[in-house]
């Protein structure tokens, strides 16, 4: 890249960086950020997308600067936190961006609760996304999903399955933690799952394995006996959009791996809902 496409970039960047409301940057030994630049300046945000905050990205390059970040601006969660996310998919750096867009959200009181806004993390090109409730203590603190002791026990699940935590991706229906880990509120979900609808029509998966009755409920906007519902295919409401034109997402419910830490006989139920999340990926419908 020639030096003076090189400076645009780091001025578009520091603009960006003020507008995300950065006052001051601790700056990094001049080879490292300039390779940095170097390396993000092949992100190219071509679709102009306009995001739910209103913050049009439309030309520069928005990565993590490796400062330290403050607890009200949350961490990269598409990559570690205090790195800069090696965007390799377009699919990465619309989710990137869109993280970008929403991870100073405060919609919802959960906001003045929040260590992190935990956005998602794993593949962006995932056939299959697991879908949990909201983040407990450990996930609000490092602002991953899944973890702690429950994420354990999914991966568990994934492995089962033939797969690893980099094949899949897995997120929350609600991105902040509720106190004290309670449900989540009717309004907290109605305001938060625009959120994961935005990231399902950038991923594209194939199923969505909703962990529980609250991802399930409100992905398939039913009620009613969770052991009733779970372990069967259903499609994924229309405006959810599909895999493609033809073709709808699937929703499998099952049960949530922390139920299993109390219940820990519905193991077998998990593994055969499981095992028909793996027959639905390998077919071809
Ligand atoms: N439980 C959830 O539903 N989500 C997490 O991220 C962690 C625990």
């Amino acid at each position: 890249m020639a030096p003076e496409d090189l400076r645009k970039l780091g001025i578009e960047w520091l603009k960006n960086e003020r507008l995300l409301g950065v006052e001051s940057l601790e700056v990094e030994e001049e080879p490292e950020m300039l390779k940095r630049v170097q390396h993000d300046s092949g992100v190219q945000h071509d679709s102009g997308v306009q995001y739910d905050s209103g913050v049009q990205y439309d030309s520069g390059v928005q990565y993590d600067s490796g400062r330290k970040r403050s607890k009200e601006e949350g961490l990269a969660a598409p990559s570690s936190p205090t790195t800069t996310p090696l965007l390799h998919s377009k699919k990465e750096k619309e989710l990137f961006l869109y993280y970008e867009s929403i991870k100073n959200c405060q919609k919802c009181p959960l906001s003045e609760t929040r260590n992190h806004l935990v956005f998602g993390e794993g593949n962006s090109d995932a056939e299959l996304v697991f879908i949990g409730e909201a983040p407990g203590r450990n996930e609000d603190l490092e602002g991953r999903p899944f973890i702690g002791e429950a994420g354990k026990l999914l991966t568990k699940f994934v492995e089962f399955i033939g797969l690893t935590r980099d094949d899949i991706y897995i997120t929350n229906i609600v991105k902040c933690r509720p106190p004290g880990n309670r449900d989540p509120l009717p309004e907290e979900i109605n305001k938060c799952r625009p959120y994961l609808e935005e990231q399902l029509k950038i991923i594209k998966p194939k199923i969505l394995c909703c962990l529980g009755r609250w991802a399930t409920y409100t992905l398939l906007g039913i009620k009613g006996s969770f052991s009733q519902i779970r372990g069967k295919i259903y499609p994924a409401p229309t405006h959810m959009g599909g895999i493609n034109e033809e073709q709808s997402m699937k929703i499998i419910p099952t049960y949530h791996p922390a139920a299993l830490l109390y219940h820990p006989g519905w193991k077998e139920k998990v593994k055969e809902d499981l095992i028909l999340v793996k027959e639905c990926l390998q077919s071809r419908t």
